[in-house]
């Protein structure tokens, strides 16, 4: 069983879908594995390190990819890396599905058995391969710190000789697996935290971290959550009565994290141009919703936007890639615990069980077409 690595080719992508760790583990199941020299630099990985765990070193894309069976990789593969996969092969990866149904067509016209990562079903059994999970909880801490590194005031109260600096006021909008974090992380640096979201559940979860939570609690609030327990959209009404509420929130706050998703839609749209100029000078927004559509007015992707009142919004795309030891580390371990389930323990080959949960909740193509009922192309 042959699994290749490959550098990853996307501005921005500082991550590695292997690591020495999972390299051992996946040598100790029967793989032999090819890493792409230098693939691993960005996330602080030398090929050494990659080749003492076992795995041989390629000069390049093509060769690692020679006779794969398994590609692990951080994001969907390119058209050129496409080219390079052997008819058949499984392809593990963040694919990013939603829209892009001519990217899920050229990996099946391929001969590819892709699988996106990212529609792990949320059950306790695949919690170890919740790359959403790892991911945004790193996303929520960084977003933080790349907030209060813009942020020129401190974060924590601190009493000096020369005066007091006040703590910051930092409010978190979404309180999901990255909002929760940056809640986390912003009370580790000493600001006085609020929290809103849609789900009753956040609630207890935000108050549990010490922060306070602010949202409009009324009936449709109640019966916000899914089965999945993903947001459903709001109703105007709801969002009318909620922006009112944020409004003059937003207005005292020195730093806003906006998380907001709701799974395949646009992100909802939740700090507007007037609350955003309602903000006091040197005050900093970062929406992390910026790569769905934005959950704040004048965000733009992968810039920093510097506004006439003096507001910093920060747009950043690939926050995991702005901490990647730590978001390979466990983005690697994301992959090869899905992995493993598909190895069987006795032949040491691969060996699918394609009536498994886990397997038909995130194949995407197979023997020459879409397989997921959820991105078939339109007739
Ligand atoms: P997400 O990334 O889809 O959305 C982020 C947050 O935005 C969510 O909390 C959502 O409720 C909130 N949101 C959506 N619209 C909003 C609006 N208009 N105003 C304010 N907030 C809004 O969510 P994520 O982080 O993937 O988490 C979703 C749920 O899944 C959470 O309950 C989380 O605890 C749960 N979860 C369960 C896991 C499991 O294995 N059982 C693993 C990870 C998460």
């Amino acid at each position: 069983m042959h699994i290749a690595v490959i550098t990853e080719t996307g501005a921005l992508e500082t991550r590695v879908a292997a690591t020495p760790e999972t390299v051992k583990k996946l040598i100790a199941l029967g793989g032999s594995i090819t890493i792409e020299a230098g693939a691993g630099l960005a996330s602080g990985i030398p090929d050494g390190d990659f080749e003492a765990a076992g795995a041989m070193i390629a000069k390049n894309a093509k060769d690692a990819l020679k006779g794969a069976e398994v590609v692990l990789k951080v994001r969907r593969p390119s058209s050129d890396e496409i080219k390079l996969v052997p008819k058949g092969a499984l392809v593990l990866a963040i694919m990013d599905p939603y829209d892009n149904v001519e990217a899920l067509s050229a990996m099946a016209e391929a001969g590819l058995v892709s699988f996106a990562m990212e529609l792990m079903p949320r059950i306790t059994r695949a919690q170890v391969m919740d790359v959403l999970s790892s991911q945004a909880n790193l996303a929520g801490y960084r977003a933080v710190i790349d907030a209060s590194g813009e942020y020129g005031r401190g974060m924590p109260m601190m009493m000096t000789a020369a005066g007091t600096v006040p703590a910051a006021k930092v409010f978190i909008m979404g309180a999901g697996v990255a909002g929760l974090q940056a809640i986390a992380t912003a009370r580790r640096l000493g600001a006085i935290v609020t929290a809103t979201d849609v789900r009753p559940a956040a609630k207890e979860q935000v108050a549990s971290l010490g922060a306070k939570f602010v949202a409009v609690e009324d009936d449709e609030f109640k019966q916000a959550e899914t089965a999945a327990g993903y947001a459903k959209p709001m109703s105007a009404e709801y969002q009318a009565k909620q922006a009112a509420l944020v409004a003059s929130h937003i207005a005292k706050q020195d730093i806003v994290i906006t998380t907001a998703l709701i799974p395949g839609r646009p992100a909802p749209k939740l700090v507007s141009e007037e609350m955003v100029k309602s903000m006091r000078p040197g005050s900093v927004i970062v929406d992390l919703a910026v790569e769905r559509g934005g959950n704040v007015a004048l965000s733009r992707a992968g810039e920093t936007v510097l506004t006439e009142n003096g507001v910093k919004i920060l747009g950043p795309l690939n926050l995991p890639g702005r901490i990647p030891a730590s978001a390979s580390a466990l983005y690697a371990k994301n992959l090869f615990s899905f992995l493993e389930t598909m190895i069987d323990k006795n032949t040491k080959a691969l060996n699918v069980n394609w009536d498994d949960e886990l397997v038909k909740a995130t194949n995407l193509t197979r023997d020459g077409a879409i397989t997921h009922p959820g991105f078939q192309p339109k007739a």
